[in-house]
Order: C-alpha cells, then structure tokens, then sequence
C-alpha cells in the first residue's frame, strides 16, 4: 500500500520523481521520501506527512542527479517518523532502496546482519533489505580488491549490484516491490516484484520503475507489466528483464490507453467528487460493444468461456473486499433473480483460509477495482489451486489479478484515484447487471424480457445524469446532518448491498460510525440505537416491499429518529415520514443498484465536506490494500 518510482535517463530525477509520486500519493500518505545519485555522492531527502512537504525540502536542496528513487508510504512495520520513511540507506553508506510489502522473515536477516556488524536507524522491516544487498555486494570481491591481489579480475561492480540483489531477494520470504540505487552504480538502478505491483515504463532515453501506470503516463505509454520473481535491470539506454533464477525474460511492452490527463483532477475539488461525477461516461465505457446483436442479451469477449462450458455450470462463487464486496453481493442478487444460479459470496480474507466445500462446476469470480488486493489475489490462486477456473472483474488492464485470472471483464471506468470508490463501483454494478443478463439468456430468459432488461441498462447513464442534477438538494442535506456521529443505513434485497456500501463510504471519508443493515433486521437489535442523534438512510423500494419498508420507517419515526429517504420517483411516500427525501428515477430493477447507490455517495461526500475531512485521502487508509 505505498507508493515508489524510479527513474533512469538524460533528465534531472527529481521534479521527475515528484511528479511520479504525487500521483500515486493515495497508494499511502503517513511519510515520503526520496534519493538521487549526484556526481558528488547520494542525495537522501525524507519527511513526515504529504509529498508537498518533501517537495519543500527537495527544492531547498540542488539535486542534479539524474538517476533516483522515491516514495510515499502507508506504515506497516514502525511508527509514521522520518528515521522510518523510505528510502533506507545500508550502514555502509552503497545501498538505498525503496520498498512497498511486507519482509516476514526480517526479524532472523535482520539478527544474521547485526553479527555482521550492519546497524539500524528504523523500525522496519525494509531496513533489512538494504543492509542484505550490501552484505552480498560486499562479499562478491570488489574488481579493484582482485586486481590488487593479482587474481582474476572480478565482475564489474555493476554485475556485482544485479548478484547482490538477487541474492539477498532469494532468502526473502513475503512481499516487495522494490527499486534498489547502487552509489558505486551511478545510471544504473534494479527493481523487483514478488507480490506488490510494480510497472517498467519505457522511454526514450529514459526508463522508470512506479507501483502502477498514473505515475508513468505523463513520460510514456510503454509499459512492461513486472510478474512475481521477476526482476529488471535498468539505464538511461535499456533494460534487462530476467527472474530470480537468472532466465531472461523476453519483455511485453504494453500500450497505456488512457493519457494523464484522465488521472487530473480537473476543476473538481477532489477527485471523489470528479470520479462520482464521471460515472454516467464511466457506465457508459461499461456497456460500450457489449450487447448482442439481437439485442437481448450481453456479450463479453474476455470470459475465454463458450455457451457450453456455461451449461456445465451450476454454482458461483464471488469474492473480493470491501466495496467489491458489496458488489458481489449484488451479482449474488440479480443472477439468482434472473438466472436462477445459486451464488456464494465470501470475503476474499475469509475465503482464502476457510477451506470451504465446494461444488465440483463452480465458477469463481474475483471483483477488483486495482486488480492488487493481496486479500482478493491470494482467493483467486486458491481457487485456482483447488483447480477452479476464475474470472476477474477488474479496472487496471494488465493489474496482478487480471494477469492471473483465466478471463474476466474489463471495466474500462478510467483511474480511480480516490481512495473511496465510487464509479468503479457502480461500474461493477453494472457489469454484474450485464453478466447476470448473459447467463440468464442461456437458460429461462426469454428474448423479450432481454430485450427489457438490456433497454433498462442503457437507460443507467441518463438516468444516473438525473441523480447527479440533484447534488445541491443532497449537498443541503448533508450540511444538516453532518454533525451526527452514528447513522444506520437501511435496505432491501438488492438495495442492502447498497446499504452496506453506504455505510462504508460514510466511515471511510467522514469517519462518522455507521452501519448497514437489511431493513427488516432493523427490529433484531439495531432499533437499540434509534434516538434523535442518530439519523437513519433508508431505501425504500416499490413493488411488494414497499409498504414493509414504510413499515420499518415508522418503527423509527416513533423514537424520534431522523429519516432520510432514498425513493424512486414512481412511490409517495406518507405525509410527514421521511425528514428528507432524495428521489431516483424509476428503472428496470437490474438498475436500480446503480441508481440507488450515486445519492450515498454525494451525500458522504459533502457529509465529509462539510466536517472538513480530507476526502481524497482519509487517515489510515490506502487505494490498494496490498499488503494482508
Ligand atoms: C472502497 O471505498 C474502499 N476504499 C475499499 O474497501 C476497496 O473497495 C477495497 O480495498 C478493495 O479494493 P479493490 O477493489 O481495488 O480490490
């Protein structure tokens, strides 16, 4: 869950690596640093809190080098300090690296180079990685040393820092992402993957090293996706890719086929507030050439799975994490309403270690906005393990989970970068509403309601431009409740789900408790809670639940508790019962998570807004969880 670049070439590194890493600022934000090779040595700047206070410190500093690391980081092993931020120095002064993952077995490496007389100024576990290379690269005879003893001369130093590398990574168990400067290297830089997501972007004279594509694309579109156990050697002239073992490794240069200017924030104040404003396009690039011919059905070209093996299948298994597991639980929903496939949802976390009994012709699903979560990664090799074929559901082409899974769905919904997903959810919304349709069409779906339910979802991004005209009316909403410190969140069926995401986008930005219910659990506990402090978010569906859920509001208008009342425009709602209401436009049920879900998230928004949260970034949090 941090953040690193690195850069190689003709030009100054620094402003390079600032630019780099401010855009993967959301990966992690506690500390941030960085390190350039000069002529007259290294140049090691570090800080606490925000790159803009490193970029302070850099500018204060005349920094030439053209060869540099940096990063920003999300605080796993030791306190948020300085002694703790990356780049770590070797106590020999050769070595500084930057790393984002988690060493397990840094407690033994790091008591094997305390007899070796290498010293700590941190409590990380990284701190180890730099202290190892240069163990290795100090043991590996300096060519001079050789020479002076009039034996074979010895590999280069550059060669040395490569072997160094390799070594010290064959006897690390855990996770890294990590590029490593040599001071007796200069132009020269290694990186590594094994667990954390790292991208080569090639350039012209140039090559650099980032955690994912928004810190590149501003210098290239020419990426090498890194794989686990891979490493690569870098110049300002080339790179060379081989594995731990020492194979070469032919590289596959991908095109970027978004530009930078996707991952800017615009005129918006955050880029919540962008990203929950781009979901009518982002719904739109969901949906684009995925609709049969006939109309009635939905196509996807990436499944790598024909009509036939469908057939065979008689379960599906979902799982992910956090807001991708609210998505799942609506797929659950609309492919068992219309497909009539059992689904089971897991937490990827769960999943993993539950050792669950499964159905022999299951299909697996995995939903990922980055494609890194190590949660969601490590549920798809299970099932993979256990000889399951799964499918990803994911926003970062060429990500870890999209790589390794057998096929899946591209959401093409553009860089998510705040860190509370929004369009990548209701994005993921929709795929599953498409999905759910495509299965569905193979078995009892008949071709007319098809032709219903695929007019239903290209109504989604008009009709989500009607919710959207309504942000001032929630933004005033919000400035009313803002100050309440508990809300319960309320719905049904397919609208729990979105109950649940509710909840979580108001924790995870205003830091206000909240939880998510189903509507009819409310009576089971949670009415325990009701008082006028503690405002509630109800969804109120038509159709037969309708008046169950008035019911349930006026259990809570009876104890005083606040209403605020998400409704679809074809319902009245009785006189008096909701506080405030926020109307959606009637829709084809497939649609209506989509619809329902774009109010939560303006009214945790501004609810966040307006207690001057930082929305963008809030505490603790990262983008991608990589690390467990
Ligand atoms: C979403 O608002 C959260 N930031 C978080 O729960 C996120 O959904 C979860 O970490 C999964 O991330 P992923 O979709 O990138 O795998």
């Amino acid at each position: 869950m941090c953040g690193i670049v690195g850069y190689v070439g003709r030009q100054r590194a620094a402003s390079i690596l600032l630019e780099g890493l401010k855009r993967l600022e959301y990966r992690g934000y506690d500390s941030a640093g960085l390190a350039v090779l000069q002529p007259g040595g290294l140049a090691l700047v570090k800080s606490v809190g925000r790159v803009a206070a490193l970029s302070k410190l850099a500018a204060a500093r005349k920094l030439t080098g053209t060869t540099g690391i940096c990063h920003t980081r999300w605080a796993t092993h030791g306190g948020v300090t300085e002694a703790n931020a990356h780049p770590h120095l070797s106590s020999d002064g050769r070595i500084v690296l930057v790393h984002n993952g988690v060493i397990e077995n840094y407690i033994a490496i790091k008591k094997f180079l305390l007899t070796k007389g290498y010293t700590f100024t941190s409590e990380t576990d990284t701190e180890v990685l730099c202290n190892l290379i240069a163990y290795h690269y100090a043991k590996e005879t300096a060519p001079a040393a050789a020479q002076a003893a009039g034996v074979n001369p010895q590999p280069s130093e550059s060669s040395r820092f490569l072997t160094s590398v390799r070594k010290t990574l064959l006897h690390v168990e855990g996770t890294y992402g990590i590029a490593v400067l040599c001071t007796e290297c200069p132009g020269e830089m290694v990186a590594a993957r094994k667990g954390s997501p790292l991208i080569l972007g090639v350039g012209d004279q140039e090559n650099l090293i980032a955690s994912d594509v928004s810190a590149l694309v501003s210098r290239t579109q020419s990426v090498v996706y890194l794989k686990d156990g891979e490493l690569v050697h870098l110049t300002a002239g080339g790179f060379a890719l081989s594995t731990l073992d020492l194979a070469d490794v032919s590289p596959v240069i991908d095109k970027v086929t978004w530009d930078v200017n996707d991952a800017e924030m615009g005129a918006h104040a955050h880029f919540m507030e962008k990203e929950i404003f781009e979901q009518p396009t982002a719904l739109e690039n969901a949906m684009r050439g995925r609709f049969s011919a006939d109309g009635s059905s939905a196509n996807f070209g990436g499944l790598n799975l024909t009509p036939a093996d469908f057939r065979t299948i008689d379960r599906f298994v979902f799982t992910s994490c956090g807001t991708g597991w609210h998505a799942c639980l609506v797929a659950e929903h609309l492919i068992e309403r219309f497909a009539r496939i059992p689904v089971e949802v897991d937490y990827a976390s769960e999943f993993r270690y539950r050792n669950a009994p499964l159905d022999r012709d299951a299909l697996f699903f995995v939903i990922s906005q980055s494609g890194e979560t190590i949660d969601t990664l490590a549920a798809l090799r299970e099932a993979k393990r256990k000889g399951y074929k799964c499918m990803a559901i994911c926003n970062v082409v060429g990500s870890t989970i999209a790589r390794e899974a057998d096929g899946g769905i591209y959401q093409h919904a553009g860089p998510e970068i705040g860190v509370a997903s929004t369009k990548a959810f209701t994005s993921q919304l929709l795929i599953s509403a498409m999905f759910a349709l495509y299965v569905a069409r193979m078995r009892d779906l008949s071709f007319a309601e098809g032709i219903e339910y695929v007019n239903g979802l290209k109504a989604v991004p008009d009709l989500a431009r009607r919710v959207l005209e309504q942000a001032p009316h929630i933004k005033e909403i919000a400035s009313r409740y803002s100050k309440y410190n508990d809300f319960l969140f309320l719905g049904r069926l397919s609208l729990f789900p979105i109950a649940l995401e509710g909840a979580l986008k108001l924790k995870e930005i205003s830091y206000i408790h909240a939880e998510g219910y189903p509507a009819a659990e409310m009576k089971h506990g949670p009415i325990a809670l009701i008082s006028p402090e503690c405002p509630s978010v109800f969804f109120v569906p038509k159709g037969e639940l309708f008046n169950k859920v008035i019911s349930s509001m006026q259990e809570i208008k009876a104890r005083k508790g606040l209403i605020i009342a998400i409704a679809p425009d074809c319902v009245e709602l009785p006189e008096g019962l909701a506080d405030d209401v926020i109307t959606i436009p009637d829709c084809h049920e497939a649609a209506l998570p989509v619809l329902a879900t774009i109010p939560v998230q303006l009214l945790s928004y501004y609810i966040a807004c307006a207690r001057g949260c930082d929305v963008d970034k809030p505490r603790n949090l990262a983008k991608s969880v990589t690390v467990e």
